[in-house]
């Protein structure tokens, strides 16, 4: 192991529980957490912002090689800046993670927002939540957990997380909105959703959050001891 501390890299389709998951491990390991969604968020805006399309590719991946994505750490935890500027309210919309979703089936959004996450996690210490973690970005990751739950376990947890922010989420457009969004991130051509072989699997329809995140620790510690 070339890295005195771990890469976590913890994947998953859309509402898993990954983001919460992910913080609470980060915390519990005493690692920087890395969400990499985010950072298509964050370009799914800034597209939409200067009337580039979500559709156009290379548009899309020389606007990602321009822009300046970045994590600034507060109390609350990460918040996405975007050339400065905070923007981690606008990108937790149910807009944006479509958008999210469009642009980042491009190879080009790919490849220039690849460089960026292997720079964010490449001294370890990290957990980095995602899609294509433990298969593309860090396949070399000491610890790769894969989390799943059904689609309508899913769906109200988005639901109640959107009601927390104060937004109003009919649970049938949720869970039609993640069906469609796990057939288009697990069918897409370039980095798919697909679990690395070598990922521990954790479904957790029927878990609470904490049985979920002593499990993920367990996993991590277990992984850090070989
Ligand atoms: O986790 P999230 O909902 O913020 O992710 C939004 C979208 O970004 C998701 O539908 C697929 C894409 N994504 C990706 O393709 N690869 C990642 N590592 C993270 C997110």
């Amino acid at each position: 192991m070339s890295r005195a501390r771990a890469v976590v890299a913890l994947d998953g389709p859309a509402g898993a529980g990954k983001s919460t998951v992910a913080r609470q491990v980060a915390d519990a390991l005493g690692y920087v957490l890395v969400d990499t969604g985010a950072l298509y968020r964050g370009l799914a805006l800034a597209a939409k912002e200067r009337g580039v399309s979500w559709e156009d590719g290379p548009a899309l991946g020389a606007l990602a090689g321009a822009l300046d994505l970045r994590f600034e750490a507060t109390a609350g935890g990460p918040r996405l800046c975007l050339d400065g500027a905070d923007r981690e309210d606008a990108i937790r919309t149910l807009e944006m993670g479509d958008g999210a979703s469009r642009v980042s089936r491009h190879p080009e959004v790919r490849d220039a927002l690849l460089g960026l996450q292997r720079a964010l996690g490449q001294d370890g210490g990290v957990v980095l939540e995602g899609r294509d973690i433990g298969t593309v970005v860090f396949p070399d990751a000491e610890v790769k957990v894969f989390l799943t739950a059904s689609a309508e376990a899913r769906a109200e947890r988005r639901v109640k997380d959107l009601e927390a922010r104060g937004q109003v989420a009919a649970f049938d457009e949720v869970l039609a909105g993640i069906v469609e969004r796990d057939e288009r991130d697990s069918s897409r051509a370039v980095a798919p959703l697909v679990p690395a072989p070598d990922a521990v699997h954790v479904d957790t329809t029927g878990m609470t959050l904490e049985q979920v995140v002593a499990r993920v620790v367990e996993i991590a510690r277990g992984a850090a001891a070989r």
